[in-house]
C-alpha cells in the first residue's frame, strides 16, 4: 500500500491549558485550545462568566441530542444578535414550530430529485471555473481556497437565482464575509465569557459587515418579485421559485422578509461549507500522488466515453466521493455543533444543569483515538474497508444527524463531485513546498494563512 499522508494539524499542546489561556488562545480560533488528551476524552468542560460549557464526543449521547431527544436540546444562541443580522429568523437559526413550520416547506426543493434538476446550473459555473483554471495552470500557485469560494458561490447563487452571481456584488460579499466570520466568532467568546453584549464592539462591526451581505441578496428576491408581476406565467426554475411557490399543510406562504431570511442561509450555509471542504481536499491530493492517479484514471473512464459529462456517468466516481467523504472526516467544515440544555441532568459523571451549552465537537469525534484507526491519516479507502464500518455508521457526521441534518447534503456532495472530477481530470494539482494551511475554527473550518497549490493541465 502507498504511504499515506497525515494533513495539517493546529498546535496540540501536551497539558490542558490555564482558564487565562484558554481565553486567550480560544478568541482566535477553539482548536487552539486543544490538548493531547482532547482527542481520547469523551466529554469536557468549562466555565464562563455566568454559564458552564461542554463538549462531547461520545456517539450514543450525541445521537440522543441530535436525534432521538431533540426538543430537549434547541440551538444555542451563543452568536445572538450577530447571526440574525443577516438570517433574520432564518432555518439555520429558528427553533421550534417556527422551525418545523420552515423544514416542512423546505424540504421538497432540497429533495433527491430537484437536487438533479440544477445538474445544468451547476455545469454552467464548473465550465466557468476550468475556463479560470485554465488561465493559471501552468504549474504557478494558485490560491484554490479562493477559487473555491468563487465556484460554490456562483453554484448557489445561479441554483437559487438562476442567473451569475456578478463580478462587483460577489466582491462586496466575499470581504464582508471574511471579516464577518471573524468577528462573530470573535463575539461568540465574548458571550461564551458572559459579557455583556451592548459592550461588544466585535458586534458592532460584524453587524456592519452583516447588511453588505444581505442587502445584496435582498435586492435580488425584490427583482424576482417584480419579474413576477410583469411575467407571472413562467418563473424560471430555481431555488427561489420552489420557496416562493411552497405552501404549508394550512396553504400560508413565507412572507418576502421570510425569504429573504432562508435565501440567506442558503448562500452562507451553502458556500462556505463547500469551499472550505473542497479547498482542503485538494490540498490533501496534492500531496497523495496515488490517490491522485487514481482520481484521474477514474474519472477518464467515467467521463471519457460516450454520455461525457453526464449525471448518469456519477456514479462511476467512488473514489471522488470516498475522498470527499474522508476530507468532511479530517477537516468538518462545521467543526462544532452547538445545542442548549433546557432540563438538568446527570451526563456521564457531570451534574449539567439547565441554561448549560453543549458542544458536539466534530472535529475531535472524527479523530478520536478509540473509535478510528489511523485517525489523522488521510485514507480515503477506509470509506471501503470493513473495519471502520462501526466508526462510519457511528462516528461520521459532518452533515450532523438528526432532525435537523444539513437540508443541503445532496446538494454538496453533487456540487463537489462535479468539482473535484472535473479538476483530477484535467490537471496535476502539486504541492507548494513549504506551505502547510493553518486549520482554524470559526463559522467554518478555514486555513489561516490560505490554501495553495499549483496546477500544471495534464
Ligand atoms: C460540505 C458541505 C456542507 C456541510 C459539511 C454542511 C454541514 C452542516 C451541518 C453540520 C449542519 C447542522 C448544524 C447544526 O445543527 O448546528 C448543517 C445545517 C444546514 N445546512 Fe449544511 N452543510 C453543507 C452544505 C450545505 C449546502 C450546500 C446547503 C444549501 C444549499 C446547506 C444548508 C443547510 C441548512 C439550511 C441547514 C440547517 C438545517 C436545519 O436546521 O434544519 N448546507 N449543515
Amino acid at each position: 500500500m502507498a504511504k499515506r499522508i497525515i494533513g495539517p494539524m493546529p498546535l496540540i499542546r501536551k497539558d490542558r491549558p490555564s482558564p487565562l489561556t484558554r481565553i486567550m488562545k480560544g478568541r482566535h480560533s477553539s482548536l487552539d485550545v486543544l490538548f493531547e488528551r482532547s482527542y481520547s476524552m469523551k466529554m469536557g468542560e468549562f466555565t464562563g462568566l455566568r454559564r458552564r460549557f461542554y463538549f462531547l464526543t461520545q456517539p450514543d449521547m450525541i445521537n440522543r441530542i441530535l436525534a432521538s431527544d431533540v426538543d430537549l436540546y434547541p440551538k444555542s444562541d451563543l452568536m445572538g444578535t450577530v447571526l440574525h443580522q443577516i438570517l433574520g429568523n432564518g432555518i439555520f437559526v429558528s427553533n421550534g414550530e417556527t422551525w418545523k413550520k420552515q423544514r416542512r416547506m423546505m424540504n421538497p426543493a432540497f429533495e433527491f430529485a430537484r437536487i438533479s434538476e440544477v445538474f445544468p446550473l451547476m455545469m454552467d459555473s464548473a465550465n466557468e471555473m476550468k475556463a479560470r483554471l485554465d488561465a493559471v495552470a501552468d504549474g504557478r500557485e494558485v490560491q484554490i481556497d479562493f477559487e473555491m469560494a468563487h465556484v460554490t458561490a456562483d453554484i448557489i447563487f445561479r441554483t437559487i437565482f438562476s442567473e451569475p452571481l456578478p463580478r462587483d456584488e460577489a466582491e462586496i460579499i466575499f470581504n464582508a464575509f471574511n471579516h464577518y466570520q471573524e468577528l462573530a466568532y470573535i463575539h461568540g467568546v465574548w458571550n461564551m465569557a458572559g459579557l455583556p453584549q451592548a459592550l461588544s464592539i466585535p458586534r458592532l462591526r460584524a453587524i456592519r459587515h452583516a447588511r453588505n451581505i444581505r442587502g445584496p441578496l435582498a435586492r435580488m428576491v425584490r427583482k424576482r418579485f417584480e419579474l413576477l408581476q410583469t411575467n407571472p406565467e413562467n418563473p424560471p426554475q430555481d431555488i427561489l421559485s420552489s420557496l416562493i411557490s411552497a405552501r404549508d399543510n394550512d396553504g400560508s406562504r413565507f412572507s418576502e422578509k421570510e425569504l429573504v431570511d432562508q435565501i440567506a442561509v442558503m448562500f452562507l450555509a451553502g458556500h462556505e461549507t463547500s469551499a472550505s471542504a473542497l479547498s482542503w481536499a485538494l490540498y490533501l491530493i496534492s500531496r497523495d500522488r496515488d490517490v491522485q492517479d487514481r482520481m484521474h484514471a477514474e474519472t477518464e473512464l467515467a467521463f471519457g466515453g460516450e454520455g461525457g459529462f453526464s449525471p448518469r456517468n456519477f456514479k462511476f466516481l467512488k473514489l471522488t466521493r470516498d475522498v470527499f467523504r474522508e476530507t468532511l472526516r479530517l477537516y468538518p467544515p462545521v467543526s462544532v455543533v452547538p445545542r442548549d440544555i433546557t432540563v438538568p441532568e446527570m451526563m456521564r459523571d457531570k451534574n449539567v444543569k439547565k441554561g448549560s451549552a453543549i458542544f458536539i465537537s466534530l472535529w475531535l469525534l472524527h479523530r478520536h483515538r478509540d473509535i478510528w484507526k489511523n485517525p489523522d491519516m488521510f485514507d480515503p479507502d477506509r470509506f471501503s474497508r470493513e473495519d471502520e464500518k462501526e466508526a462510519i455508521r457511528s462516528a461520521y457526521m459532518p452533515f450532523s444527524q438528526g432532525p435537523r441534518v444539513c437540508l443541503g447534503a445532496s446538494f454538496a456532495l453533487q456540487e463537489s463531485a462535479i468539482i473535484l472530477s472535473m479538476i483530477a481530470r484535467h490537471y496535476e494539482i502539486l504541492p507548494v513546498e513549504d506551505h502547510v494551511p493553518k486549520p482554524v475554527a470559526r463559522l467554518t473550518l478555514r486555513s489561516e494563512n490560505g490554501i495553495r497549490v499549483r496546477l500544471r493541465k495534464r
